[in-house]
């Protein structure tokens, strides 16, 4: 892959820090780096967890989809309402809409199991008689779907929340198909494991920088607030992902948004940016399947915005939706941590998050 830039600051042809294995290292106690090396073996782990789990008959027929997580946990949930062929919904809070009933296919997703959240969601929706299934890696929603019967995916625990993007996502695809929301067929995820493995070898560490697109990237915006924009479909939801993303690992502000509704709004907003004025950067999510219209509203965006910010353009890969998603969601991933590396801040530490937990359990 090669990241296009609207300036010549990308595509570095020198080395740097990030090739220096002794300078990251320090900041990455964790092993954030050797999570997102080990994603594609993660992904084909969890297709084999999703493939064994036992998910029963419903009574009703499912009618739609809701998902309830946050953060982390609720990204699958993301990239399963892009891929529906029913209607489907991402819940992030404590309640759950009003038509959640006896048709809805109801996910409760928390990776700790302990999300306040997701677990009043989770009890609202068996009190509609949903058809309630839990992916967690354990916790108290895992102790209760276990009291309730609820068919429950249980995924290994042992990492933070968003470097566990496979397990919280493919057993949602998975049973979202055997319930007949989504229909994804054998090959794609053939396609999706080869990409991801290709991917680590191409965004790795071990890669240097001049042939890094991932590392070039994180160069690029080091020091910039970064924009993402993706487009009405799959990319738009990868957008939301990469923003989380450089929130959580990098520590940094990003937004996000999505083509066409862009043009509609957001895009008078550059009007007011300084020309030149370095703050922010604006980053692409193409797709290989956007429509002619859309890519000529990218276009035309890149020449009303380009004198005010450096934009950036990445392209999916693959030739299913699922595969190109996971393609682009994983570019984020190394993207990222790679950011955080630069900036000598540890990936995966969330602090801000964690103080917030501790003083609401205690009202
Ligand atoms: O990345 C994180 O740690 C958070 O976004 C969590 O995913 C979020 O707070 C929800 O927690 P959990 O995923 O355990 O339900």
């Amino acid at each position: 892959m090669r990241v296009s830039s609207e300036r010549e600051s990308c595509g570095s042809s020198e080395t740097s820090a990030l090739d220096d294995s002794a300078a990251w290292r320090q900041f990455d106690p964790e092993g954030m780096v050797g999570f997102a090396s080990a994603f594609p073996r993660q992904c084909d782990r969890a297709l084999q967890l999703a493939d064994a789990w036992a998910l029963p008959a419903v009574s009703a027929e499912i009618s739609e989809v809701v998902v309830a997580g946050m953060g982390g946990s609720a990204a699958g949930g993301d990239l399963l309402q892009a891929l529906a062929e029913k209607p489907a919904f991402v819940v992030r809070g404590y309640e759950i809409p009003p038509y959640v009933g006896p048709g809805t296919l109801f996910f409760a997703v928390s990776h700790s199991g302990d999300t306040e959240e997701t677990i009043s969601a989770y009890e609202a929706a068996k009190e509609r008689a949903a058809a309630v299934l839990v992916v967690t890696s354990g916790g108290k929603l895992g102790a209760k779907a276990q009291a309730d019967g609820t068919p429950l995916c249980l995924v290994p625990g042992g990492q933070p929340p968003r470097t566990s993007f496979g397990y919280l996502c493919l057993p949602l695809l998975h049973a979202a198909q055997r319930y007949g929301a989504l229909s994804i067929a054998e090959g794609e995820r053939e396609e999706m494991l080869t990409l991801l493995e290709g991917a680590a070898e191409e965004w790795g560490p071990q890669n240097p920088t001049p042939e890094n697109a991932a590392k070039q990237l994180a160069l690029a915006l080091n020091d910039v607030v970064p924009i993402v924009y993706g487009s009405s479909g799959v990319t738009a939801t990868v957008a939301l992902r990469w923003k989380t993303q450089f929130n959580e690992n990098a520590k940094i502000p990003s937004f996000f948004y999505s083509f066409p509704e862009m043009n509609h709004n957001e895009i008078m907003g550059w009007e007011g940016v300084q020309q030149g004025s370095g703050a922010f950067a604006v980053v692409l999510l193409r797709d290989k399947a956007e429509s002619p219209r859309i890519s000529a509203r990218f276009e035309i965006t890149k020449s009303l915005i380009r004198d005010k910010v450096a934009i950036y353009e990445v392209w999916s890969r693959g030739n299913h939706p699922l595969a190109r998603a996971m393609y682009l969601n994983y570019l984020g991933d190394w993207v990222t941590v790679y950011s955080a590396l630069l900036r000598g801040v540890d990936p995966a530490a969330i602090q801000s998050i964690k103080t917030l937990k501790q003083a609401l359990s205690k009202i």
